[in-house]
């Protein structure tokens, strides 16, 4: 069984050195990319404070699509371009977002969020999907933050394998 250590960290880069170790822990031996995901976003939802919604979405057909996360439903379908997580996929980078309402085409799955962080998920070719983090609080999200969750996307690509985009197709 895994358990997760609560952190006790001083500073935000050691917290991240510790989450990516309990990540690489509980992702050890499995490349199933829904299972990862699932358990990634429960280890994220777990022990990253002031969140109020922490997933993936998959890119599925060209646009992305709802996949394993936890905090309140949400939409299910984001073409690429809109809304944080589709400009993180067209323009393949991370988008620090410290005031949602400030940001043109924000998509509101939750009333409460207030900033965001995306993070894409990109394979040998091409964006695979994206980690997206929401947080009740304004500027919630900074660069440690950023780098933090980038290390995260990249040890669940990891554990995936060459084979994620493969695995993920096979399963649409
Ligand atoms: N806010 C996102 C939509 C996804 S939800 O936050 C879970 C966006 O603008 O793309």
């Amino acid at each position: 069984m895994f358990e997760a250590r609560s952190i006790a960290a001083g500073s935000k880069p050691e917290f991240y050195r510790e989450l990516a170790g309990q990540l690489e822990a509980l992702l050890m031996g499995e490349s199933d990319p829904i299972a990862n995901a699932a358990n990634t976003s429960a280890l994220l939802f777990q022990m990253m404070p002031d969140l109020n919604w922490a997933g993936f979405y998959i890119m599925r057909s060209g646009e992305l699509v709802l996949g394993p996360f936890q905090g309140k439903p949400a939409c299910v379908r984001i073409p690429v371009g809109r809304g944080v997580c589709g400009a993180a996929v067209a323009q393949r980078k991370s988008m620090l977002v410290e005031d949602v309402h400030a940001f043109p085409g924000h998509i509101a799955c939750d009333a409460a969020s207030r900033s965001e962080l995306v993070v894409p998920l990109i394979g040998r070719d091409s964006v695979i999907g994206v980690i997206d983090l929401d947080s009740p609080s304004p500027a919630r999200f900074d660069a440690d933050d950023q780098a933090g969750i980038e290390r995260i996307a990249a040890i669940w690509l990891a554990a995936c394998g060459e084979g994620v985009k493969a695995a993920l197709a096979r399963a649409s």
